[in-house]
């Protein structure tokens, strides 16, 4: 069963990830046309569609529109992978406990933009990514998943950002997976898998 819709703003990478983990994605939604990540669902033979929020003069009327499309396909999961945009409370209630978000921070510290500049402007030692369910706090929510990588005297925003963006491509399908298969158990605002896969990849490859 299809049953996987993916919400992009860009480049697509962790949408590659996921397909290439040969998780079930029934569609891909962007808000922006000129997102890449459409020629990757297009290479996939996945539907894609844009939902412009330029078209719409209020967050609820784009929210509604996107929710309209997402239920076309009547899927288990929508999964933002880097759909950069605000969420209202209203669209967050509707798919409560069935959406998840890649974040590239360890939340939650550095919600929101530019999370490796901040990053390293705090002199953090570890860093990294984190998948959680999406509650109306933007980047904020019960946490699936996380890999963290040690800060190098040597890093730039850039150069965390590649080693950071390698773990996203592990962690996201890996708790997308355990989402399919029934595994995530969300109590009292936190979440275990059942059968306690590992939660924390620690990454210090070079
Ligand atoms: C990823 O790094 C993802 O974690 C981030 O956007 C990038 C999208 O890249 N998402 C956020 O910052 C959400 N707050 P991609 O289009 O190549 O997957």
């Amino acid at each position: 069963m299809r049953s996987v819709v993916v919400l992009i703003s860009g480049r697509g990478s962790n949408l590659q990830a996921l397909l290439d983990a040969g998780l079930p994605v029934s569609a891909v939604i962007s808000n922006l046309p000129g997102a890449a990540g459409l020629a990757i669902a297009a290479k996939h033979g996945v539907p894609s569609r844009v939902v412009s929020h330029k078209d719409f003069a209020s967050r609820e009327a784009f929210d509604d529109a996107l929710a309209k499309e997402i239920d076309r396909y009547s899927p288990r999961l929508v999964a933002l992978a880097g759909f950069m945009r605000v969420l209202t409370p209203g669209f967050v209630q509707r798919y409560r406990d069935r959406m998840l978000n890649i974040h590239p921070s360890l939340l939650p510290a550095f919600p929101g933009l530019n999370t490796h500049q901040r990053a390293l402007a705090e002199g953090v030692k570890l860093h990294g990514c984190s998948v959680h369910f999406v509650t109306a706090d933007l980047d904020h929510g019960p946490i699936v998943a996380q890999a963290a990588i040690p800060v190098r005297r040597e890093d730039t925003a850039a150069s965390l950002a590649l080693r950071v963006l390698k773990q996203e491509h592990v962690i996201y399908p890996r708790a997308v997976r355990w989402f399919l298969d029934g595994k995530l158990v969300i109590e009292s605002g936190t979440v275990s898998v059942k059968g306690n896969d590992a939660q924390l990849v620690f990454d210090d490859s070079p």
